[in-house]
């Protein structure tokens, strides 16, 4: 079961348009998207196979998409329905065969295997749509793979560092958590947070409740936060997309649920969501750059353990095999923050 196995976020639907081509890079497969004239995306390898001129470059009309080079025009299912050149007009022998898609939750998905198992599905996002809650999205690259992203989206120890002040400070507070390995994810359950939440915690927690907080990894490049305090619940959910080694573009959709307060809200929760984001990315690159200097080389805490437990079942895609299949794991773990 490779990566190619897998659903990967191209597009947010509202990003596909009936005249417009995206250039997407999935696992360094180049790929050209657009909407077919019938309104489903269409999602071609970015090649035309006339000369091999790079479609996405190409313009589209009425969901009809026209390559740059020599005007070979294809359809949403990839075949080749004009030619310029050719004196009769009409549907021609020439096909590029178009890559599965699902479309769902208001994103676009690509798998690059068209054999793939049927029974793995895009990771359906939390709560999108549903009355009472609000769905922000944003978009962000990262110089950086997608296993060194999730583990940094599911990585409490930095945020003390990296978000000193805005999101947590170092307090020496004791944290325990469960964490297990079943089914192709890893769930974290933590216990002992109460009031080290930075600048949020006015809002989030006034009372110094303590807080339900699970965080959970989905072969093979999702991760969900969940903070439960009273009646609010927060959820980030972020999709890793390989775009090769070295680059990932990553989907994080904040949802919340803050009852009168969720339109209020919202401006102000994209705005602090992208500050971090922000510093995230700018250490992931640092850690990025020495990685291709040095070579990965990693010491663990206690805290490691979650991200050794992705690490196995990402490895076990990268044997070819189904993670699914993982013995069950749960062990229980200490760290301080
Ligand atoms: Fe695309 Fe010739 S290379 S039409």
């Amino acid at each position: 079961m490779p990566f190619e196995d897998y659903w990967y976020v191209v597009a947010e639907s509202r990003e596909l348009t009936a005249n417009r081509v995206l250039a997407r890079r999935v696992l360094d497969e180049r790929l050209a998207c657009f909407r077919g004239a019938d309104g489903r995306p269409a999602i071609l390898r970015d090649r035309c196979v006339h000369r091999n001129a790079p479609l996405s470059e190409g313009i589209v009309r009425r969901g009809l998409l026209s390559c740059p080079y020599h005007g070979w025009t294809y359809d949403g299912g990839g075949r080749v329905v004009h030619i310029p050149a050719m004196a009769e007009d009409g549907p021609q022998a020439h096909c590029s065969p178009p890559y599965p898609f699902v479309e769902q939750d208001g994103f676009v998905y690509v798998r690059l295997r068209r054999d793939a198992p049927a029974d793995i599905r895009p990771f359906p996002m939390p709560h999108y749509g549903e009355p009472g809650w609000t769905n922000l999205r944003l978009q962000n690259r990262f110089a950086n793979s997608v296993a060194n992203c999730v583990e940094n989206f599911i990585d409490i120890p930095h945020t003390a560092f990296v978000h000193r002040g805005i999101f947590r400070s170092t307090r020496g507070e004791r944290l325990a958590a469960t964490v297990a390995r079943a089914d192709g994810a890893v769930h974290v359950a933590y216990r002992n947070e109460r009031g080290n939440l930075g600048t949020y915690r006015w809002f989030l927690n006034p009372g110094g409740h303590e807080i339900r907080h699970t965080d959970s990894f989905h072969a093979p490049n999702v991760t969900s936060v969940i903070y439960e305090i009273g009646a609010k619940t927060f959820i980030i959910t972020s999709q890793a997309v390989p775009v090769d080694d070295r680059e990932t573009l990553v989907y994080t959709d904040l949802t919340y649920r803050f009852g009168a307060w969720n339109a209020l809200a919202a401006p102000f929760v994209r705005r602090h969501g992208q500050r971090i984001i922000d510093q995230d990315i700018e250490i992931l690159a640092r850690q990025g750059e020495n990685i291709a200097r040095y070579g990965a080389e990693f010491r663990d805490t206690p805290a490691d353990l979650i991200h050794r437990m992705v690490d196995s079942i990402r490895e076990a895609i990268a044997r070819g095999e189904d993670p699914r299949a993982l013995p069950k794991v749960v062990q229980e773990i200490e760290f301080r923050v």
